[in-house]
């Protein structure tokens, strides 16, 4: 259950974002790919997802041993890949639950009653302290930052994806929602999930330590290393890396 991602290169209309990315994430790995604003972080995140915006013009995204480059997104949602968006959308009129129960019973085998949804929702949600009320309100719609991120987390524990695309999920947060979104993440850690964090900011990772991190600069990863690399970076900066040709 890895996610391989070779020598990637994606356009948007004319414009090349990713040059050349390679990224191996293993099964129970959690990586964060850090970067400055438009180095490529949520292309990345768009492009694994299958978003029509972009287009691969080299390389490609394995999931498993299963190319993915031309699938369409629902196809790539049922081999269990999942975006955790930067800025999540609005739905008015679909409640988080019924949102959630229409991606569940699409996704897995096993169909829920709603009942047995809501059930599983309510149980999902209080960690991440959500009230039961809140699972009615329409999706995002009118949400704070912090709400919609939390319910981004929500989504993820209850659909338990193998691979989890986390973009930027600690944006906008203050301390007590990190914390609560952090515990949320850790508590998907599984050896059989992969997770990859995209943040810009080093703070969500005192929080959730991952295994690897890689710098991303221009559409390349730049640099990879552990832990420490991101404490590092607390202290230089992006200023200090250099982008390759
Ligand atoms: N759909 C698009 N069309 C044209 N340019 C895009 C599109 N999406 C992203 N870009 C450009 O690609 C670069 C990387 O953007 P993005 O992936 O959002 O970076 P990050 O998430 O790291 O801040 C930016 O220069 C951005 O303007
Ligand atoms: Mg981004």
């Amino acid at each position: 259950m890895s996610l391989v991602i070779e020598n990637l290169h994606v356009s948007a209309g004319e414009s090349p974002i990713l040059r050349g990315l390679d990224l191996t994430v293993k099964p129970g790995e959690v990586h964060a790919i850090m970067g400055p604003n438009g180095s490529g972080k949520s292309t990345l995140a768009h492009v694994l997802m299958g978003h029509p915006s972009y287009r691969i013009t080299k390389g490609k995204i394995t999931l498993d041993g299963k190319t993915i480059n031309r699938l369409a997104p629902e196809r790539r949602a049922k081999l269990g890949l999942f975006l955790g968006f930067q800025y999540p959308i609005e739905i008015p009129g679909v409640s988080i639950t019924a949102f959630l129960r229409a991606s569940y019973n699409s996704l897995k085998k096993e169909k829920l009653t709603p009942i047995k949804l809501r059930r599983l929702v309510e149980e999902k949600a209080r960690p991440l302290h959500i009230k039961a009320d809140f699972i009615e309100r329409p999706l995002n719609e009118n949400f704070s930052g912090g709400e919609k991120k939390r319910n981004e987390i929500l989504q993820m524990a209850v659909l338990e994806p193998a691979y989890a695309i986390l973009d930027e999920t600690d944006s906008g947060l203050d301390i007590d929602s990190l914390r609560t979104v952090a515990g949320g993440i850790n508590a998907l850690r599984s050896p059989r999930r992969t997770i990859v964090l995209i943040t810009h900011y080093q703070r969500l990772l005192n929080f959730i330590k991952p295994d690897f991190v890689h710098i991303m600069l221009a559409g390349q990863i730049v640099r990879s290393g552990t832990f420490a690399l991101a404490k590092n970076l607390e202290k230089t900066g992006y200023a200090g890396i250099k982008a390759k040709k």
